[in-house]
């Protein structure tokens, strides 16, 4: 039986990773990929970051992680404390993993628009969920500013303030700059991604900068309705958002801290149409394998575009493949969805077959 799985010569064995500790120590140290189709399409060689393959799923349990353990260093968190954070997404995914395994509280605010299944996943994963009316940032009772509040209210708590709290940027330049930098053997041209809180972005870049001797360049990304292409392209003015986009967990209406750590230093910003995110969704899966969500497709898209951009010998470049499509592919890979979004004509026709949902 077991003569029968062992291994003829010279066949290669999976890469085996390093016996870790907990949830925790699983965190990073996710593989490099090169994206062997898109870039022989294209004429340029992309790499996407496996972020996906974190154990809570998605880049944001580095951030998760971060922000916890900076909050234990600091001392303003001690055993058997609450974790308080305003989220929808990701970062309450991870958050939720990170306090069960470090025993921690985990209470979570969110707006009430958000899907029944995003608040059952975080009430399996033992977070206490507290839906409340969506109303903007700047009234006193969204939940970003109801999270604080509550933090404030008992004791041996903290808010982890993902947006405005540089601990996540901090976790990004601890970790997955140095693998990039490592991975890439410093052979690398160009980085860029897509920002929420931006920590990603401002704490890989900064990284990759500071190697690089500012020879690796860092742009930003950006999905229909976030104003942060507009902010950069024109040295600092903020424009009102127009339009709306398919991608989850991106775009923006401010410059957060974590952003403004680096802001001012990008090359350059630009804004990907959805139309181009979900046909290279779809290519991803057709060509690579690779079943992603749809800020990780965009920012292929737009790696493949600051390739382009940055002209003859600069072609090699990073991007970060946030997450798997589970989480949406209700959406993603339904007909209807598509049609109701007015994106059904953008997929070629031999990628239609993957839309198997009604
Ligand atoms: C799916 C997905 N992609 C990208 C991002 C952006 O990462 P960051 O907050 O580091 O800018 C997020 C953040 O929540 C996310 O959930």
């Amino acid at each position: 039986m077991i003569a029968a799985l062992r291994r003829p010569q010279g066949m290669k064995s999976f890469s085996s990773h390093s016996l870790v500790q907990g949830f925790s120590g699983a965190i990073g140290n996710t593989p490099l990929i090169y994206l062997k189709t898109i870039s022989e399409k294209t004429g340029f060689k992309i790499f996407g970051k496996a972020e996906f393959q974190n154990p809570g799923g998605s880049v944001k349990d580095r951030a998760a992680l971060g922000l916890v353990r900076d909050a234990e260093e600091r001392g303003l968190i001690r055993p058997g404390g609450t974790v308080v954070e305003g989220t929808a997404g990701n970062t309450g995914i991870g958050l939720a993993h990170v306090c069960r395994a470090r025993g921690y509280k985990c209470v979570i605010y969110m707006p009430d628009t958000q899907s029944q299944e995003k608040i059952d996943l975080l009430r399996m994963l033992g977070a206490d969920v507290r839906p409340v009316p969506a109303v903007p940032f700047e009234n006193p009772r969204n939940y970003n500013h109801q999270a604080r509040e509550f933090a404030e209210s008992i004791n041996n708590a903290i808010w982890t303030n993902q947006f405005d709290n540089i601990a996540n940027a901090k976790a990004h330049y601890l970790s997955t700059g140095p693998e990039i930098w490592e991975q890439s053997q410093g052979q690398m041209d160009g980085f860029i991604c897509s920002t929420g809180t931006g920590g990603t972005l401002a704490g890989v870049g900064r990284y990759l900068q500071e190697k690089s001797g500012g020879k690796v360049q860092v742009w930003l990304a950006d999905p229909p309705g976030s104003v942060l292409t507009s902010y950069i392209t024109s040295g600092g003015t903020l424009v009102e958002r127009t339009g709306s986009s398919i991608t989850e967990g991106i775009g923006q209406g401010r410059v957060t801290d974590n952003l403004a750590s680096i802001v001012n230093d990008l090359s350059g910003a630009f804004t990907v149409p959805d139309s181009k995110s979900i046909a290279m969704l779809y290519e991803l899966l057709d060509t690579e394998g690779l079943y992603l969500g749809a800020s990780s497709a965009l920012n292929v898209v737009a790696a493949v575009e600051l390739a382009r951009r940055m002209g003859p010998g600069r072609s090699k470049v990073v991007t970060i493949l946030c997450d798997g499509a589970y989480r949406y592919q209700s959406r993603l890979f339904s007909k209807k969805w598509l049609a109701s979004k007015g994106l059904s004509q953008s997929l070629p026709d031999h990628l239609r077959k993957y839309a198997v949902l009604d």
